[in-house]
């Protein structure tokens, strides 16, 4: 496609430019047939559409009307004085997204208070890791997601990485509060404003004369990749970590991902009713898409910068390039050109595991030196400084209304 050549040219030509056309020609029909079964499912049953063909009937109309026809930053003005689920919805919104948002805010019968109070004893017990494995696990993974990557690149977001990495932390943020989908919480309005924003950018992108004509932007399936590439992943890394998790904790943290993924907009045929149900899928969406594209390795770039402006020695773009080299391994870190770390990468490969297995009271672990678990501990404690300091800020999602 006219993108895909673009794109070999702006990366050199090279290895990168090749391997993104051919996965970006691919991403728009499977290698192989769809074949998860909605019996996996969180409510057990479906017609088993291909989640590649189906975007949100729901929304999509309403926001592209509120966007050709309303004064959106008036609307805009509104939904930043909505933030709590209890609330009502603001008076003076058109009547359409209103009576939408009405719609997409009611619990769906299966949401489980217990499951949802064992979310929160898994996300205070993990509370220190749990940021910087958002970061970069899950951050960094979706710059090698290559429809996420353009996506988030093209849109409005792509210019101010900033913003755009504090609204989606934020998010992170608000599913493991105590009361993230009680009336006092805030995790049913911000997935409810995300949906929104992710109709919004449906309309948008197709005008952008970076998109390829035969996309159209975030399906289901693209909106399933990047929850395993949050809630799966970090599930996987936990397990190469050998931690413990009791099944209840495990189970909870599952049960938060399944309600975001519904206020999103999934169906819930394609929410996974368990862990190994999700390990299933991502298979068979996640793992063989990922790939280099010249816009993800730039988003990459953009995160490993992040602490740049900071005095916060550990958060130095080679600690942080090295920490994802460690997680997401050497493939992935030589496709988004991270250079190798002589010192950090050694030491994360040997400590790491048995630092956070003590921290986890695993017991029969040779702990890390003294040194060496100061040094990680200090590294967490920074990455919490970095992110008090730069994006704990009173955040409101948006309707964007422009493209990068
Ligand atoms: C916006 C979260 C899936 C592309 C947002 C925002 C959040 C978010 C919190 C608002 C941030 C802002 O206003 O800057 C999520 C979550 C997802 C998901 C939790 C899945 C579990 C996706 C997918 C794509 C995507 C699959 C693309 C393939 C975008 C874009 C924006 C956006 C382009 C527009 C904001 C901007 O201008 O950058 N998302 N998202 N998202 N999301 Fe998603």
């Amino acid at each position: 496609t006219r993108l895909s050549r673009r794109n070999a040219f702006r990366a050199g030509g090279g290895l990168l430019g090749a391997v993104g056309a051919l996965t970006f020609m691919a991403q728009t029909s499977r290698a192989e047939p769809w074949t998860w079964a909605p019996e996996g499912s969180i409510v057990g049953s479906g017609n088993g559409a291909d989640p590649l063909t189906m975007w949100d009937p729901e929304a999509d109309p309403v926001v592209a009307d509120v966007m050709d026809n309303a004064d959106v930053p008036a609307v805009n003005r509104l939904l930043a004085t909505w933030t709590h689920n209890g609330q009502p919805i603001p008076a003076g919104l058109p009547p359409n997204l209103r009576d939408f948002m009405e719609y997409a805010r009611q619990l769906p019968s299966w949401a489980d208070q217990n499951r949802l109070g064992q979310s929160f004893q898994f996300t205070q017990k993990r509370g220190t890791y749990l940021g910087v494995l958002y970061a970069f696990a899950s951050g960094m993974m979706s710059t090698v997601i290559p429809h996420e990557a353009l996506a988030v690149y093209y849109s409005r977001g792509g210019s101010h990485l900033k913003d755009r990495i504090a609204k989606t932390a934020k998010f992170g943020y608000d599913i493991g509060t105590v009361n993230a989908y009680a009336p006092d919480g805030e995790m049913i309005v911000t997935c409810v404003k995300t949906r929104i924003i992710h109709a919004a950018v449906r309309h948008l992108l197709p005008s952008s004369p970076h998109w390829p004509d035969d996309i159209k932007p975030i399906s289901q399936n693209d909106v399933m990749v990047t929850w395993h590439s949050l809630a799966t992943t970090i599930m996987r890394v936990f397990k190469q970590w050998n931690l413990n998790i009791p099944p209840g904790e495990s189970d909870g943290y599952l049960h938060s991902w399944q309600l975001a993924g519904h206020f999103l907009g999934v169906r819930d045929e394609y929410i996974p009713a368990s862990w190994d149900q999700a390990d299933d899928q991502a298979k068979q969406v996640l793992d063989p898409i990922i790939a280099p594209t010249a816009e993800g390795v730039s988003l990459a770039h953009g995160l490993l910068d992040l602490g740049f402006d900071l005095d916060l020695t550990l958060l130095s773009k080679p600690i942080l390039g090295a920490f994802t080299r460690f997680i997401l391994g050497d493939q992935v870190a030589d496709w988004l050109q991270i250079p190798r770390e002589p010192v950090w990468n050694p030491l994360l490969q040997v400590a790491w595991a048995p630092f956070v297995a003590v921290k986890e009271g695993v017991q029969g672990v040779v702990p890390p030196t003294k040194d060496v678990a100061w040094m990680f501990d200090e590294f967490l404690r920074q990455f919490v400084l970095w992110y008090v300091a730069e994006l704990h800020m009173p955040l409101s999602i948006e309707i964007p209304q422009t493209n990068r």
